[in-house]
């Protein structure tokens, strides 16, 4: 078998037998060590790039197959910041008998393990980290082909052992025993439950979109979890394939039964999920907006951690960019790109058709940051024109918005409402907190009618999974909302298919 050498800052960290016929990527995961993979290995994204010589070209770790012996130069992971989730450490005695639970909210980026006591309904203590299956895709269906190929076990066992991990952190941290965590309650979306139920997603990933399960029951732990012997896992209801726990749980955090007049509601991760409230009636539908908002599959898109670009604006002095972290700009992040979008349509510097213009048509100042990147028109944000934003990027995102935008009108075509009536706008995810709402009502991602009564909510699917964990009242109505939300099919609506290619469209 060959042997393959690892090094990461000129430092041997791993020597150890591959497989001939292999990926790098495939062989670094399989000894935990993580590249950033958003596309899943498809070779589209860009992103999973090592070298095999110390000073030698970057390659595609998905696409170098293993031949023989092999070292490989990894670039340092970056560790993704969670916001918000550094909560307090309330030490507690570990008296026999306690009774604590905890509220597990799965995104397809990040895992986050609250440690509750369910008597005082006191947070005692919080872990989290990067979802163990980020290697095999950022979105859900790169999740899904994988396990289509390859079989669900692996993705089931990695973020079982994560979670697994994630409460043994929690008990490490407050002195709480593994045997008095008698409930555990889940949230995240269709795909994300079924594998961390041990189900196999794959018939979410072909018409009829068959889930083997939409949950909203107590299932037993499965093997490891650190709990009680009699502790149960409750995982909130999906909807739909599409529309998953998150989105019930983000409902009932928000409160949505109690609003009064009607409500959209939308989840922007790497899929748009939208729901809406009006009298006694729920709708809702999901987006196949891809996880361009999450920077992955944009040239310089990335996550939101040191060295993006999270804020861009014209100032007095020209270019104006906020970058996360005291480093110099590496690339853009979600908000980053809606404001860059959001400037260029300002200064006219692309259409609205989408067309990112040449330098000498553009009236404005930014024309001198207008230049060429891959043979198309780009964006330079660096003085070293090295983070861009080019045409093709500008096309993802124009599809991506046309699809949560169509989705909205969707909606509220459906209840019979317009914009101009909605009561309350609630942005719930990190992405949608973190998002300049002007931005993002300026490129069309939502209707500009919506800015007065917009809420950003946050987490809002792990303020659901809390919630339920120390209440079964309100399990009682996450199943009332599932039972009353009628989903809309969006691939085979004919009304969506107009929104969509209406809301293509950029307002001059
Ligand atoms: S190109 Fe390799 S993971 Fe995307």
């Amino acid at each position: 078998m060959p042997v393959i050498k690892v090094y990461r800052q000129n430092s041997l960290i791993l020597e150890a037998e591959g497989q001939i016929g292999e990926t790098v990527l495939a062989f670094l995961s399989s000894k935990d060590i993580f590249l950033d993979a958003p596309c899943g290995g498809r070779g589209r994204c860009g992103k999973c790039k090592v070298r095999l010589t110390p000073d030698g070209e970057e390659v595609r770790a998905c696409q170098t197959i293993i031949e023989g012996d092999l070292t490989v130069y990894a670039p340092d992971v970056m560790e993704m910041k969670i916001a918000g989730q550094d909560a307090p450490v309330n030490a507690v005695k570990s008296a026999a008998g306690g009774n604590f639970g905890v509220a597990i909210d799965i995104g397809t980026t990040t895992v986050v393990a609250h440690l509750t006591n369910l008597e005082t309904r006191e947070r005692v203590a919080t872990a989290s980290g990067v979802n163990a299956q980020r290697p095999y895709g950022a979105d859900v269906i790169s999740r899904i082909e994988y396990s289509a190929a390859h079989g669900h076990e692996t993705l089931s066992r990695l973020i079982q052992t994560q979670i697994n991990g994630l409460i043994a952190d929690d008990c490490a941290k407050s002195g709480v025993a593994p045997a008095d965590i008698h409930y555990i309650s889940i949230a995240g979306n269709t795909i994300m439950q079924h594998l961390a139920a041990g189900f196999s997603p794959v018939g979410m990933g072909t018409v009829p979109f068959a889930p083997v399960s939409l949950f909203g029951e107590e299932l037993a732990p499965w093997e490891g979890l650190p709990v009680a012997q009699d502790a149960k896992v409750y995982f909130s209801p999906c909807i739909s394939s599409y529309v998953g726990g998150d989105i019930t749980s983000g409902m009932l955090a928000c409160d949505l039964e109690h609003d009064d007049g009607p409500t959209v509601f939308i989840d922007i991760g790497t899929n748009g999920e939208i729901a809406m409230k009006n009298g006694d009636k729920y709708l809702c539908c999901a987006t196949a907006a891809g996880p361009a908002f999450e920077g992955a599959e944009i040239s310089r898109g990335m996550a939101a951690v040191p060295g993006a670009i999270s804020h861009v604006k014209w100032g007095d002095n020209g270019l104006e960019l906020t970058v996360l972290g005291d480093v110099a700009p590496d690339g853009l992040c979600g908000s980053g790109l809606l404001d860059a979008l959001a400037l260029l349509l300002d200064t006219g510097a692309v259409d609205e058709t989408g067309r990112l213009l040449d330098a000498d048509e553009i009236a404005h100042p930014i024309a001198s940051h207008i230049g060429q990147a891959d043979g198309k028109n780009a964006f330079y944000l660096s003085k070293e024109r090295d983070v861009y934003f080019s045409a093709a990027d500008i096309r993802k995102l124009q599809l991506a918005k046309a699809a949560i935008s169509g989705g909205i009108h969707t909606l509220l075509i459906t209840a019979g409402v317009t914009a101009e009536n909605a009561a309350c706008f609630v942005l719930a995810g990190g992405f949608g907190s973190f998002l300049d709402r002007t931005s993002a009502a300026r490129i069309g991602l939502f209707p500009k009618e919506f800015l007065p009564v917009t809420k950003g909510m946050g987490n809002t699917a792990g303020e659901g999974a809390a919630i339920a964990l120390v209440s079964a009242d309100a399990r009682v109505t996450l199943a009332r909302i599932r039972e009353k939300c009628e989903y809309i099919e969006l691939s085979s609506s004919l009304v969506f298919n107009e929104q969509f290619v209406e809301n293509m469209m950029f307002e001059e």
